[in-house]
C-alpha cells in the first residue's frame, strides 16, 4: 500500500498536534501542579446546616479589604442572595451544596464554578465595574433549575 505524500504530511502532523496537546496537560498537571478548583477540601453536604461556615454563610472582610464569600447553592437558590461585595477588590468565593451539582455564574464575567456535594470550590474574582449581576445556576439540578438565580451587588 501506497500513501501519498500529502497523507503523510498530515498524518505526522496530526500526531505531532496530538503529542503537543497531551505533553502540554502532562507537563501543567505535574510540573506546575494545576489542579481543578473543587476536590481539595471536603464538607459533609448532610450536616451543612450546623456547619460553622456554611450554617448561615457570612460575608468576611479581611483586614486588605479582600473579602470571603461562603455560598450554598441549593435547590432552588443560593444563600446568602443578594451578595454584596466591594469593586475592584479580591472576592474569594467558597461554594458548596447540600443536594446536587448546582452551577454558580455571574452572568456578564468570567466568575463561574460548580458546587458539589461534598466539597468546597474556591476560586477568586474581582469584579470593577459596580452594579447588580445575575448569577445563574447553568447545571441542571431539577423541577426548578431554571428559576435557581440570585443576585450579585458590586458597591
Ligand atoms: Cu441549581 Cu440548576
Amino acid at each position: 500500500m501506497t500513501i501519498a505524500l500529502y497523507e503523510r504530511i498530515w498524518m505526522w502532523g496530526a500526531t505531532g498536534l496530538i503529542v503537543m496537546f497531551l505533553g502540554a496537560i502532562f507537563v501543567t498537571a505535574i510540573a506546575q501542579a494545576v489542579e481543578p478548583p473543587g476536590h481539595l477540601e471536603t464538607v459533609d453536604p448532610t450536616t451543612i446546616l450546623s456547619h460553622p461556615e456554611f450554617g448561615k454563610p457570612q460575608i468576611v472582610t479581611n483586614a486588605d479589604g479582600s473579602v470571603v464569600v461562603p455560598i450554598v447553592a441549593g435547590m432552588f437558590s443560593f444563600t446568602p442572595d443578594p451578595i454584596e461585595v466591594p469593586a475592584n477588590v479580591r472576592v474569594t468565593f467558597r461554594l458548596t451544596s447540600p443536594d446536587v451539582i448546582h452551577g454558580f455564574q455571574v452572568v456578564g464575567t468570567n466568575a463561574n464554578a460548580m458546587a458539589i456535594p461534598g466539597y468546597v470550590t474556591q476560586f477568586t474574582a474581582t469584579f470593577a465595574t459596580p452594579g447588580e449581576y445575575t448569577i445563574a445556576c447553568n447545571e441542571y439540578c431539577g423541577t426548578l433549575h431554571h428559576a435557581m438565580v440570585g443576585k450579585l451587588t458590586v458597591k
